[in-house]
């Protein structure tokens, strides 16, 4: 059985003060949460990862970066590497995100590199894809989701299904408030199931969790988790509040594959 997981990415939003204040009542609202196999992962602004962990560091919940350098150490102005987050114990980082893709240019062999940096300090990537509005309407999704695949894979050495998560987010749908239908969405994902066993292994088609993002909300969690692919969420908007991600991980609670 696959976990389910309800991942928060929360950009660059909030202040330290309002992070202490998100983590601490989440901490405590958690509690009456029976999580079995459902994993809460928050990914805040790195230089909120400290602070949250403390609060978080007796609890289910796991930090996650939001993207991290493909280089270790060394003269990179503004960049924060995959050892730095070891160094701190940061278990998860979002690699490949549409917004990293769209504003700093990142192409799908970097989003490989990256990946695997991650995997070779021990922290689970979880690998975004998604098409564009314009190769939906073209009838080009399933050739870029498996273009981007190959691309990324490529980079990668021998895959352990259990330190990696993939993200299906189509960009259409982040921020916009359009969802990809359950349907849709379960389309894809089986699709990039398929991919996985045909080129990496059936222990990881069956392994990797594949998570729906784009415009996840309270009310259409459940239809979208009920897909038989779909084994989670990569949220935006609705993880910012916590009255949303505690629905969330309600929701996440009463479904079971
Ligand atoms: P959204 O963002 O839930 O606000 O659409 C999802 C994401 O970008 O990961």
């Amino acid at each position: 059985m696959r976990r389910i997981i309800v991942a928060g990415n929360w950009k660059m939003n909030k202040t330290n003060q309002e992070v202490t204040d998100f983590f601490t009542q989440l901490k405590e609202e958690i509690k009456s949460l029976n999580l079995n196999n459902v994993s809460p992962i928050i990914a805040p602004p790195f230089i909120y990862l400290q602070n949250a962990q403390q609060i978080a560091n007796d609890t289910e919940i796991k930090l996650s970066a939001q993207d991290i350098s493909e280089h270790d150490f060394g003269a990179y102005t503004g960049e924060v590497s995959a050892p730095m987050l070891k160094s701190i114990n940061v278990e998860y980082s979002i690699v490949g995100h549409s917004e990293r893709r769209e504003y700093h240019n990142e192409i799908d062999m970097q989003v490989g590199i990256k990946a695997q940096k991650l995997i070779d300090n021990g922290i689970t990537p979880i690998i975004c894809v998604g098409e564009k509005e314009n190769e939906r309407e073209m009838g080009m999704t399933e050739s870029v989701i498996l273009s981007q695949l190959k691309l990324i894979f490529d980079e990668m050495k021998a895959v352990d299904p259990t330190k990696i998560i993939i993200a299906y987010e189509p960009v259409w749908a982040i921020g916009t408030g359009k969802t990809a239908t359950p349907h849709m969405a379960q389309e894809v994902h089986k699709i990039i199931r398929q991919w996985l066993a045909k080129n990496i292994s059936n222990e990881a088609a069956n392994q990797i969790p594949i998570l729906y993002g784009g415009s996840v909300k309270p009310d259409n969690f459940e239809e979208l988790l009920s897909q038989k692919d779909i084994d989670g969420g990569l949220i935006g908007g609705a993880s910012l509040k916590i009255d949303d991600y505690m629905s969330l991980l309600n929701t996440a609670t009463k479904i079971s594959k």
